[in-house]
Parts: structure tokens; sequence; C-alpha cells
């Protein structure tokens, strides 16, 4: 595993370049069913600690506390090892209720600190002086360690530092190579300011394993009645895959190896991909370990820019289609 230091006022804090995600840790959405939540994520969990993971990103909404609860006794006794990572949703931004909202989640967790609590999404109303005001008190009384924000803009990012007057050390947005925009400002900014970017769907909800095509869909709600897994698209993605493909097989990897090790290959990126299994799971991690040349990077970047999915009223036309059929 390779990790990203952050110094933090009490101690270097490690975080493993490859993390784990757990949206799918008790979420009906991912239609993992009810051994995986009971079995199957905590197998995941402790083989990812065993394998030198540090990053654990949750939120409250996933399962409706059902992945924080998941995760917090999977971690169990190893709290010491982890850098535990979960979200707000700002529904109602004010301080009194992130308050109590981060400390319902410290207890689902069974912890008394968060080391880095984020604000899922902006509030398209309510501007982050009012929930960076309770950010600051959890901070102060140590139930938070870190400030961080997901699915910002830049500009938005910064005004939530002002706004809380310390770092908001991370933003967690979509980042793979189908969805590159973070690369405009983001990273850039990442990189110069000590900052991180956690890039989240790192293999675009496993379109990037090259195991889905048009003729074999994904089964699960989500991925079913996702544009991005539209037949049509799954076709045009395949240039994209077989490019993957070429690498990994120079590297005797996996594409979706091969798609995380080009995720992070920003310093100031880290991933954190959701597994359905322990396998997956160590792929996943293993990597954090490979090194793309140059040249492999270059044919990923040109393939993804060649990659144009149906988008707009055109691919909405067909996951009403696909809605309708399920
Ligand atoms: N902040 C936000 O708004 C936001 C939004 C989305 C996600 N997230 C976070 O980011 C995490 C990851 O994103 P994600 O779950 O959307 O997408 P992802 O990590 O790109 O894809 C995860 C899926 O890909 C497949 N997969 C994983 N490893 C694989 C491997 N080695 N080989 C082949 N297939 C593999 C698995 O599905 P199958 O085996 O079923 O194919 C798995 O469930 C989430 O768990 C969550 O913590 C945050």
């Amino acid at each position: 595993m390779r990790y990203l230091s952050i110094g933090t006022d009490q101690k270097a804090t490690k975080i493993s370049r490859i993390g784990l995600g757990t949206w799918q840790f008790g979420s009906r959405e991912w239609g993992y069913g009810q051994s995986y939540a009971e079995h199957g994520a905590r197998d995941i969990v402790r083989r990812a600690l065993e394998l030198g993971v540090t990053l654990f990103d949750t939120a409250e909404i996933y399962g409706f506390g059902r992945s924080e609860r998941i995760l917090g006794e999977a971690i169990g006794e190893d709290r010491e090892s982890v850098f535990l990572a979960t979200k707000i949703l700002p529904v109602l931004p004010l301080a009194p209720v992130v308050e109590q909202r981060a400390v319902a989640s410290a207890n689902r967790l069974g912890d008394r600190r968060i080391d880095l609590y984020q604000v899922h999404q902006p509030n398209p109303v309510i501007r982050d002086g009012t929930i960076m005001r309770g950010m600051r008190a959890l901070q102060r009384v140590g139930l938070v360690g870190e400030a961080g924000v997901s699915n910002y803009s830049l500009d938005r990012w910064r005004a939530a530092e002002a706004a809380l007057g310390s770092r908001v050390l991370s933003n967690q947005v979509r980042y793979s190579l189908v969805a590159r925009s973070p690369e405009r400002d983001l990273i850039p900014f990442a990189q110069a300011h000590d900052h991180v970017v956690i890039a989240y769907s790192p293999l675009a909800q496993g379109l990037l394993s090259g195991r889905y095509t048009a003729d074999s869909r994904p089964a699960n709600r989500l991925r079913a009645t996702s544009p991005l897994f539209l037949p049509d698209n799954l076709e045009r993605a395949g240039e994209l895959i077989s490019t993957l493909r070429e690498v990994a097989d120079a590297h005797a990897i996996t594409p979706a190896q091969a798609a995380l090790a080009w995720a992070i290959r920003s310093p100031a990126v880290v991933a954190i991909p959701g597994a359905s299994s322990v396998e997956q799971l160590e792929r996943n991690v293993a990597a954090a370990d490979v090194d793309l040349t140059d040249v492999e990077y270059g044919a990923l970047a040109a393939a993804s820019d060649r990659f144009r999915p149906v988008t707009g009223p055109a691919a909405f036309r067909g996951v009403v289609r696909a809605r309708l059929r399920r």
C-alpha cells in the first residue's frame, strides 16, 4: 500500500491511496443482499485492514445509517489505525443540527471521533457559513478531526474554507476515466495547496472492469437504470475497455486495477472503490502499487477522450425504457 501523509494538530496521519467506499454496505440500491450486509461487508473491512487500508468512507445516508453501523462494528478494536470518514447530508445545515448529526454518526460508528467529516453535497440554497460554524464547534470539542466537502466546485470549496477559517482538507468527487472534470481545477488546486481529492466511483461503478457489455448488463436497479450502463454506452465504451485490457495485460493485472492506478496518478488523489467481494478488495488494494508508464497513461487518457457517451434527452429516453422494463 502507498500512503499520502497529512500533518494534523496531533499527529502525522497516513491516508491509504486506495481506501474503501462503503455505500454498498446495507444499501438496497446495490442489491447485494442480506448475507453481504451481515458477513461479506465485515470480511471486506477485515481484509482491508490486514492489507494496510486506512481510509474508510461512509455516510449517514448510506443504507440510512446501516453502512456506518456495519463499518464501525467491523473496524472494532482497530480504530486507532484507521482514518474514518463519514458525511452529513446538508438538508438543514444549521450549526446545532450539524452537531447533533455528527454525534449520531459517531454513535453509529461506535466511536468518539470522526477523522474526516464531509458535507455530502453543496446545499443549493444555503451557503456554508452555518454548516461550518457547526463544523468548527465539532472540531473544538474534538469530535471531528478534519473537515471535508463533497461534490463541491473549486470556488465553493474555497468559500467553505474561508467560512471555516481553517483547512477544508478534501473534496470527494466523481473521478475516473469516464469522469475527468476534476482535472480542470480541483486536482491542480489540491496538488498546489496540500489538499486532497477523494475519487469516488473510480471504477465508474464497475463499468471500467470490462465485465459488462450491451448483452450482459448489471442486474441491480442502480446500474440497470444508469445512463452509463445503457446498451449504447456500453458499446461506445468498448474502445476504452480494450485499451484498459492492453495496459492491464502489460502489467499482468486486471482492467479495473489499471483504471484505479490511472485514477491515483496525481499524488493529491486517493480513491475509494467499493467492493462486492474480498477478492475485488484485494485487487483494488494491489492497484496502489502499480506504476503506469507515461505512454500508458497517455493512451488511456486519449481513449477516454474518444469515449462519447449518449447523454441528454436520448439517454433520458433509454433510462425511462430501462425503468419501465423493471
Ligand atoms: N460523495 C458522493 O456523492 C459519492 C457518490 C458515489 C459514491 N461515493 C463513495 O465512493 C465509493 C465508491 O464509488 P461507487 O461504489 O459508486 O463506484 P465504484 O467504486 O466505481 O464501483 C464499485 C463496484 O465496482 C465493482 N468492482 C469493484 N472492484 C472491482 C474489481 N476489482 N473488479 C471488478 N469489479 C469491481 C463492484 O460491483 P460488481 O461486482 O457488482 O460489478 C463494486 O460494487 C462508494 O462506496 C461511496 O463510499 C460517494
